[in-house]
């Protein structure tokens, strides 16, 4: 049989997601878990480098978890586990530290970001997140990592880590692909059009969030902001708003944006938004419901957790053993 190429993706288990974080991400996950060897991990240590409540990231940890396999992560294909289990992350990201330039993470988009959003809290993890990032990836040897467009740099730099390394000593690590996600991307804010659907928008009307009530869905969807035409018909540029909501609905109905033009024509933006909540809802729902369900059975993820991270350490610990014997760290 041939061996699978390796697949690594993570999630961090803080913000709300969207149900654009839940097209452009897991959704893609699940039609790659047949054909690779997955791990999907929850980034919980990625998510200390802003400050974080500790009970509301044990509980979302466990929430994120169940979200996966509600959404039809089959936790027999693939390997679901939470960062903080494996030591092995955090031991490689001090040694590829040894490799890493502090003017090169000084530059990252997201650090300088992150730093004028948190300037109260510019932390030490917060400039080595992509440290961190870069061992998840390597330790697996992953051949591929499916992540949104603003993880490019991020997975660039994962890259450029595992070469220098592999010239520094010798071959080690694979150098991992980036799998850029396409859809999903094209979510927009239902406030303003012009900008991404986001977690951590201003305003939280113009975010679906996973975990939103039919009621709320329908009454975002009812205030999304359209135009003063009364036409639903796809065109970006002229129409951005009720674009957006075509595109969400075919997601979420499967039918094509075509299809859904026509069967809205004529009728006005109310019934056509109240279609809409009423679309992501339907899917949503038994998925929430799922997720619920999973939540309460803790034996079940917990059993799930215990041997997830006893495989994700067996694979982990071969690719650090290899780099302990490389940089002459004594073995015994
Ligand atoms: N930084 C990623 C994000 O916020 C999450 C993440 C952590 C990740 N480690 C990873 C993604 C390894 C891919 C591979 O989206």
């Amino acid at each position: 049989m041939e061996e699978k190429k390796i697949l690594y993706s993570a999630i961090q288990p803080t913000n709300n997601l969207t149900i654009g974080n839940y097209l452009g991400a897991i959704k893609n996950w699940l039609g790659l878990q047949n054909d690779y060897e997955c791990y999907f991990a929850i980034a919980n240590m990625h998510a200390i480098t802003v400050r974080q409540n500790p009970a509301e990231l044990r509980q979302k940890t466990l929430s994120l978890l169940a979200l996966y396999l509600a959404c039809g992560l089959d936790a027999e294909k693939c390997c679901l586990y939470i960062q903080s289990h494996v030591p092995a992350h955090a031991e490689l990201c001090w040694v590829l530290n040894t490799i890493t330039y502090v003017g090169e993470m000084s530059r990252m988009t997201q650090f300088k970001d992150k730093s004028a959003r948190h300037a109260e809290n510019v932390n030490m993890g917060l400039m080595d997140y992509p440290v961190l990032m870069a061992a998840d990836i390597l330790l697996y040897q992953a051949d591929y990592v499916p992540v949104g467009e603003d993880q490019r740099q991020h997975l660039e730099i994962a890259r450029d880590i595992a070469r220098r390394f592999n010239t520094v000593y010798s071959p080690t690590f694979k150098e991992p692909e980036g799998l850029f996600m396409k859809v999903g991307a094209k979510i927009n804010d239902l406030q303003d059009p012009s900008k991404k659907m986001s977690k951590s928008a201003e305003n939280p009307n113009g975010s679906i969030f996973l975990s939103d009530g039919k009621d709320e869905i329908i009454r975002k969807f009812r205030r999304a902001v359209t135009d003063s035409e009364a036409e639903v018909r796809y065109d970006p540029e002229a129409k951005p708003g009720v674009s957006n909501l075509l595109s969400i609905y075919s997601l979420f109905s499967g039918k094509s944006i075509e299809e859904a033009e026509r069967e809205f024509a004529g009728r006005g933006y109310g019934e056509f938004k109240l279609a809409v909540g009423e679309a992501v809802a339907a899917k949503l729902e038994p998925v929430q419901r799922e997720q619920q369900r999973l939540i309460a059975d803790k034996d079940y993820l917990n059993g799930l957790l215990k041997r997830n991270a006893e495989r994700a350490a067996f694979k982990a610990e071969r690719t650090l053993g290899k780099v302990y014997k490389k940089i002459g760290f004594y073995q015994i």
